[in-house]
């Protein structure tokens, strides 16, 4: 039987399970390594998953010489797996964001580029089959018009999620999926302005961070998009719209493009296994160094980082900020 790819884990929290779980399920890895700054948590993945288990990533790199890597780390913990990675040649793949400072991303990415690595960002809707559709049918039409956002209640589920100078604030963290899939549509941003609510939200050391924004986004294309996050509302909403002349895209909840001319709007095809179709990229380029299937590599989610981080800039300096 042809050898198995061995992948080790760096941070195994709440959303490493969805990662770890694929690895178990396919018929061609295993789970080499488990690292994690928290002893519990790691007790309870090797328990689940197996794996030897370390505190340090560069011990486990140079103990268990895995074949690739998955870092599900919070946005404050990036930087010294990503470069254990990259000293030893090891592939990984890494929750997004990838940072919550574009200047560390920025280091990382050109490192990465140096060794020509195959790395893979989990920006999964990229995998979802009614995205992918939606993407075909967009092409053929000029887009004037993108909105749409992340709006929910206040999170209390991660200590650090709400803590800004730890997470970056939810357009880093959270709405950055929509910042993603607004590129991943409709081309590259321009410049960005955004506006702020803040104090509606009882400040805490736990929770000192915006309670709703709103970014107007410059495509290059010469569209416009506004990304609305809240971390202050009633109501879950995760949606993004895009519209020109000839054709309206929803995306989030029922799929469905409305073209311009025809009476009922055309629902995308189901979304498939978005987790399993990420994985299965990510090791199939790790074992043939094909790396066409993956959909967003380090240097392109560096890219979608950039949209938060100017929003975010904005939001301090009061100005509009180009994206170059
Ligand atoms: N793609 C998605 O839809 C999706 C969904 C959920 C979370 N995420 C992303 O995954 C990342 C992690 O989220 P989570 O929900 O798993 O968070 P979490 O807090 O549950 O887990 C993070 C783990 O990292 C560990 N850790 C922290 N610093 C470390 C270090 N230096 N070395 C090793 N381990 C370290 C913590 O002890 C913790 O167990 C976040 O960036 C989040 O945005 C993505």
């Amino acid at each position: 039987m042809a050898k198995k790819i061995r992948v080790a884990f760096i941070g195994t929290g709440g959303i490493s399970r969805k990662h770890l779980q694929c690895i178990t399920d396919f018929k061609d890895t295993e789970v080499a390594g488990l690292c994690d700054v928290n002893p519990d948590v790691l007790k309870e993945r090797q328990q689940a998953f197996g794996g030897e288990t370390f505190a340090d990533p560069e011990k486990m790199l140079d103990t268990v010489c895995p074949d690739a890597a998955v870092l599900c780390l919070p946005p404050f913990a990036h930087g010294p797996a990503e470069m254990a990675c990259i000293k030893r040649n090891i592939p990984f793949l890494l929750e997004k964001p990838v940072e919550k400072d574009l200047a560390a991303a920025r280091k990382i990415a050109r490192e990465v580029a140096k060794r020509k690595l195959i790395t893979s960002v989990a920006y999964q809707r990229r995998y979802d089959k009614r995205i992918q559709a939606a993407r075909k049918i967009v092409g053929d039409y000029p887009l004037t018009l993108v909105y749409g956002g992340w709006l929910g209640r206040t999170p209390h589920g991660h200590r650090w999620l709400t803590q800004k100078k730890l997470s970056g604030g939810q357009m880093i963290e959270q709405t950055t999926h929509m910042f993603d899939l607004l590129r991943f549509l409709a081309g590259d941003a321009k410049g960005v302005f955004c506006y702020g609510a803040k104090g509606f939200i009882e400040k805490s050391k736990l929770y000192n961070t915006d309670d709703a924004t709103s970014a107007v986004i410059q495509m290059k294309s010469g569209a416009v998009a506004t990304i609305m996050s809240s971390w202050s509302s009633t109501g879950l909403g995760v949606t993004l719209t895009f519209s020109g002349p000839g054709i309206t895209v929803q995306c989030g909840g029922d799929c469905q493009v409305q073209l311009a001319g025809k009476e009922e709007p055309e629902k995308l095809p189901e979304s498939g296994n978005v987790n399993e179709a990420q994985e299965r990229a990510f090791i199939d380029a790790v074992k043939t160094g094909d790396r066409s299937p993956i959909m967003c590599d380090y240097a392109d989610g560096v890219k979608s980082l950039q949209i938060s981080a100017a929003a975010n800039e904005s939001l301090e300096t009061g100005k509009p900020v180009a994206i170059r």
